[in-house]
């Protein structure tokens, strides 16, 4: 059993209904270990603030309750980490969605395999969602799609939108998080200090009482949370895409007014080209990747990386340029060859050493495997 002292970090908006339940299952679950509770609350008018104060006395537990005059889960989050003491700190819900009873199954799978991070997973073998609709499935798995695709440094999670997690305090210490949108475990992950990290498998429950307070505004605000801490790395692969397209037609066109025959001024312009995405890429898009090998090593691999976008680019050129028109082929091929190029560049050009993936040996958490980063 952990001797640490943990924080519970719980935020919470008009949830009356669900605290006493809550701290009467948290001080069953948590015998025998030393914990605080920190509440985070953003003067809900229920009167959450003031139940939770009562009932803390009541039941004899350590923690304190904070009330804030503005809203916003993640900084709400952040707040309960300020506040609290422990060496590793959990986050989880008021509604009873998140079960206490995972809590003191973080805290040992997080001691027993020495992890940074432990988030309690709908989606390893183990884990689900007990009453959600196929709507709210969809979108969550939508979202998880685009965030995995934008983010690379969450490839290896399965439930990266977790809001029910276990961290050591060194994993934020000391840095600057930027409480937007509801996902703050999405900022952790990026910008915290952590080597490993795994998933443990949990039930998502139906909500008790009262009612979800995520909204349509939070769904645009999770977009412009992704996009950020994907430091906007598609917009500036599409941008340097762009300029590639006009050198490469320039290039194509320039060269057959000299009487270069198409099938020889085609692959010129595409290596132009490339040549020219490479190294904007290398300059801008993918700037602080540029540590991980020499930038000829990245030169070569690009050429392979876009080998298949290039050919489908030239193909495209040959079949075409007598029927529709010799820029409307190019074009034409360079959009095809464009969709695989993205994908393929940040995953194997400049960013494959991002974290590695360890499997688990241990057959009860067989689904669960740890990434891991170096520091
Ligand atoms: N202080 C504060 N301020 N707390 C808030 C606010 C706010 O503005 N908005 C929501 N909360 C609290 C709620 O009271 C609850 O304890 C918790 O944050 C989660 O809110 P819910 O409204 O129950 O969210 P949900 O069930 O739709 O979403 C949950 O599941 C998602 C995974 O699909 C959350 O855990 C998300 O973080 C999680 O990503
Ligand atoms: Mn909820």
């Amino acid at each position: 059993m952990s001797d640490h002292l943990i924080s519970i970090v719980i935020a919470t908006y008009n949830e009356a209904s669900n605290i006493p339940e809550l701290f009467r299952r948290i001080k069953e679950a948590l015998k025998g270990y030393r914990y605080e509770i920190i509440i985070v609350d953003d003067s809900s008018p229920d009167g959450t603030a003031e139940i939770a104060r009562r009932k803390m006395i009541e039941y004899g537990m350590d923690g304190r309750v904070i009330i804030r005059s503005e809203r916003g889960l993640s900084s709400a989050i952040l707040r309960g980490f300020r506040e609290s003491r422990g060496d590793i700190i959990v986050v989880m819900d008021a509604d009873l969605q998140h079960p206490p009873e995972v809590i003191p199954r973080l805290i040992e799978y997080m001691e027993s395999r020495d992890l940074d991070i432990v988030i309690a997973s709908r989606y390893i073998r183990g884990g689900g969602i007990e009453s959600w609709s196929l709507y709210r499935r969809a979108i969550s798995k939508l979202a998880s799609f685009i965030a995995r695709v934008l983010i690379p440094q969450i490839r290896g999670i399965k439930d990266p939108m977790s809001g029910f997690f276990a961290l050591r305090r060194s994993v934020v210490d000391g840095i600057e998080m930027r409480p937007r949108g509801f996902k703050i475990l999405l900022e952790i992950i990026v910008r915290g200090r952590w080597r490993r990290i795994s998933e443990y498998p949990y039930v998502f429950g139906s909500r008790k009482q009262g009612r979800s307070k995520l909204r349509l505004r939070d769904m645009s605000s999770f977009i412009l949370q992704v996009l950020d801490l994907s430091e906007y790395r598609l917009l500036k692969f599409m941008i340097t895409g762009a300029t590639g397209v006009a050198v490469n037609n320039i290039a194509l066109y320039l060269l057959v007014s000299f009487g270069v025959p198409v099938y020889i001024a085609s692959p010129i312009a595409i290596e132009i080209a490339t040549i020219n995405n490479f190294t904007i890429n290398n300059l801008w898009t993918f700037t602080r990747f540029r540590r991980y090998g020499k930038w000829y090593s990245r030169l070569a691999k690009y050429h392979v990386a876009v080998g298949l976008g290039n050919a489908i680019n030239y193909i495209t050129v040959l079949l075409l340029n007598q029927y529709i028109g010799l820029i409307e082929s190019n074009l034409l091929g360079i959009f095809l060859g464009f969709i695989a190029n993205y994908l393929v560049s940040s995953e194997f050009v400049w960013e494959i050493k991002w974290a590695s993936i360890e499997k688990s040996k241990d057959k009860k958490y067989l689904s669960a495997s740890v990434v891991c980063r170096s520091l």
